[in-house]
């Protein structure tokens, strides 16, 4: 029945008969002509509609915006002045000789070209959301994406092999999503928060590259970047060292972002972790904002200040500066609104001097209510230090480390964000780059023990494996992130192949060698059967394609996403469920919920 796609019609078709369908975009009449903005997949075509064909007038006149309408005509210039150049189809426009409604609409909850909805609005009907030009072409990029990542690893020797989803727990570090069994009372299978142990068994077997692009599900605090189910470009490798597999990733991030939105990227820095958090407070750091820590921790101690010598003297206390170029011009309501900013990190203030004049290191020269009680050393230090020039100012942190890192981590991201292109310290570039030297784990201040830092399966450096009995804060790991404007897309490791460190590491983390062998026997004993040295890494699909789309949230990549209190808003999911399903499944409610 269609000869074309509305949006693919252009000069070339001049003077022919053709028939499209699709939804009725738009509707206008001016003064006894009809124009429909027929849209489908490829865009749309604008259709005039005479009062010379009366049927068709009359169809036309009768439709409204969602309308799916087949139409015929012939395709004629636009008249002088009126051709959209942003349109394939632009140029021309169809004369319509007939019109037949396939069906009709009822009227849509909001206008698809509408730009102001809510997400709730737009998620309670995502299926006409997902109309929205906007929203086809994002899914369009991801599966364009996801092909060129099958075929780059397809042509590097590379195999798909699908793993289970009702398996047993990994630990990735997030809360597992659990199935309950029906066949064994009392037992669960948890969801895969990441393929992890089934890939390296894959490389025991003798695979040798395998990837998969893949579901993880993680039950874990939501935020733009983060899905409870989401997408892993899922990959690993035997006998290969950690240079050749960033090599292989990051030529797939070249190539992926070359073919698909015609983006070189340029370098990818290799930074290691103690650095990254010593001059971003992040292991992640936005490398389009050129702000930068200042360490000032080691000055400060013997301040009469107390806010910072309380932090330069605390166990794992840090104070640094954060010097913004320009900023003595910040209001003093701006100022407050960034001490109420930091505040949702956990800061307890945000002290800044402005620099008035460089020369004079007192009141005059540095506008500040904290001047008077910083000595002239720690006062030269500052300057000397961040580089001040008159007119900037430097906000500062004090605290421990992870809440100063944090705070002034967020600080400088919104003041580079926000101000920094007018300021010059903000490029608007891809900037990529390499995390390394990742710690093997973080002490969990809470619980008193020590958490993997990457997972437990991450081989040491081969020079730490001492540290891992002695020092486990001091082992560093043979990790690697790979981080693109301040996300981090992918990240991995050389693993550990051998059985007696896998369980040094184990003991390193509190796990006991007998539960251990319970949750991870069937890794343990097949580690023992000629275990090749192997490592790989897992890219965030989702997050990949919402920066090439340039999206805020990843949810605008997603067809179906979930809100950020886990719901689905389309389907209701989850729901509460019969009590004869319960009963199936062993299971009663501690609260039980009405039926929805
Ligand atoms: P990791 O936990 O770092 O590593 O995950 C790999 C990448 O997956 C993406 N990602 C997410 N994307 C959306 N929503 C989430 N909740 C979410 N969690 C993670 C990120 C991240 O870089 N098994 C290891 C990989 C390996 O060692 O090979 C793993 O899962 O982009
Ligand atoms: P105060 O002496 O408490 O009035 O604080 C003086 C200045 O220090 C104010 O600008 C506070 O916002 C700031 N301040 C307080 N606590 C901290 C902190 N932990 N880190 C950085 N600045 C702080």
């Amino acid at each position: 029945m269609r000869t074309d796609y509305c949006g693919l019609i252009d000069k070339r078709f001049l003077g022919q008969t053709v028939t499209v369908q699709g939804w009725a975009h738009r509707r206008r009449d001016h003064g006894g002509v009809i124009f429909i903005d027929l849209r489908d997949r490829e865009g749309m075509v604008q259709v005039v509609i005479d009062p010379d064909t009366p049927e068709a007038f009359k169809t036309a006149d009768a439709s409204r915006a969602e309308f799916v309408l087949e139409i015929t005509g012939i395709v004629r210039e636009r008249p002088a002045g009126t051709a959209n150049k942003n349109l394939i189809s632009g140029e021309i426009e169809l004369l319509a000789k007939d019109i037949v409604v396939l069906n009709s609409a009822a009227t849509p909850p909001f206008q698809i070209d509408d730009e102001n909805l809510s997400e709730t609005v737009r998620l309670q009907n995502r299926v006409i959301d997902l109309r929205r030009p906007q929203m086809q072409k994002n899914l369009r990029l991801r599966y364009k994406v996801a092909l060129l990542v099958r075929n780059f690893l397809d042509s590097r020797g590379f195999i798909d092999i699908e793993t289970p989803m009702l398996t047993r727990s990994t630990p990735e570090g997030a809360r597992d999503y659990l199935v309950p069994s029906r066949v064994h009372d009392g037992l669960f299978f948890a969801l895969p928060q990441s393929p992890q142990l089934f890939k390296q068994l894959l490389m025991v077997a003798g695979f040798d590259r395998y990837y998969q692009i893949t579901k993880c599900f993680r039950d874990e605090d939501l935020r733009a970047d983060r899905q409870p189910e989401f997408t892993q470009i899922d990959i690993e490798t035997s006998f290969l060292n950690e240079d050749e597999i960033m090599d292989i990733t990051e030529s797939m991030a070249r190539h992926v972002f070359k073919e698909a939105i015609g983006v070189e990227l340029g370098d990818f820095p290799r930074m290691p972790f103690d650095e990254a958090m010593h001059r971003y407070g992040s292991d992640k750091p936005d490398l389009r904002v050129s702000l930068e820590f200042t360490e000032l921790t080691d000055v400060m101690k013997s301040v009469p200040f107390k806010v910072f010598s309380g932090a330069a003297n605390m166990e794992g206390g840090r104070v640094v500066g954060l010097r913004v170029p320009g900023g003595a011009a910040f209001s003093r309501s701006e100022i407050d609104a960034y001490t109420q900013f930091v505040g949702i990190y956990g800061a307890k203030g945000l002290a800044y001097i402005k620099i008035n004049d460089v020369a004079q290191l007192n009141e005059t020269g540095l506008q500040s209510p904290i001047v008077k009680n910083l000595t002239p050393e720690s006062l030269a230090a500052i300057v000397e230090r961040t580089g001040a020039q008159n007119g900037d100012i430097v906000f500062f942190g004090a605290d421990k480390a992870k809440v100063v890192n944090e705070a002034i981590g967020a600080l400088r991201l919104k003041i580079g964000h926000e101000k920094g292109e007018a300021g010059g310290y903000f490029v608007k570039e891809w900037r990529p780059l390499w995390v390394v030297d990742f710690p093997m784990f973080e002490y969990d201040e809470d619980d008193k023990r020590w958490n993997a830092c990457h997972h437990p399966f991450t081989s040491p450096k081969a020079e730490h494996l001492e540290l891992l009995k002695t020092e486990p804060g001091k082992c560093r790991a043979r990790a690697y992130d790979m981080v693109l404007n301040g996300w981090e897309i992918g990240g991995g490791s050389v693993r550990i192949h051998r059985a007696d460190v896998q369980s040094t590491v184990f003991d390193a983390l509190g796990i006991g060698a007998e539960e251990a062998q319970n949750k991870f026997g069937f890794l343990l004993d097949n580690l023992q059967y000629g275990a090749p040295p192997h490592g790989g890494l897992a890219f965030g699909l989702d997050r990949l394609v919402t920066l090439m789309a340039g999206a805020e949230s990843i949810r605008d990549v997603i067809a179906f996403p979930k809100t950020q209190r886990a719901q689905c808003l389309l389907t209701n999911a989850p729901n509460a469920v019969d009590e004869k399903q319960l009963r199936e499944l062993h299971i009663r409610l501690r609260n039980p919920q009405p039926a929805a």
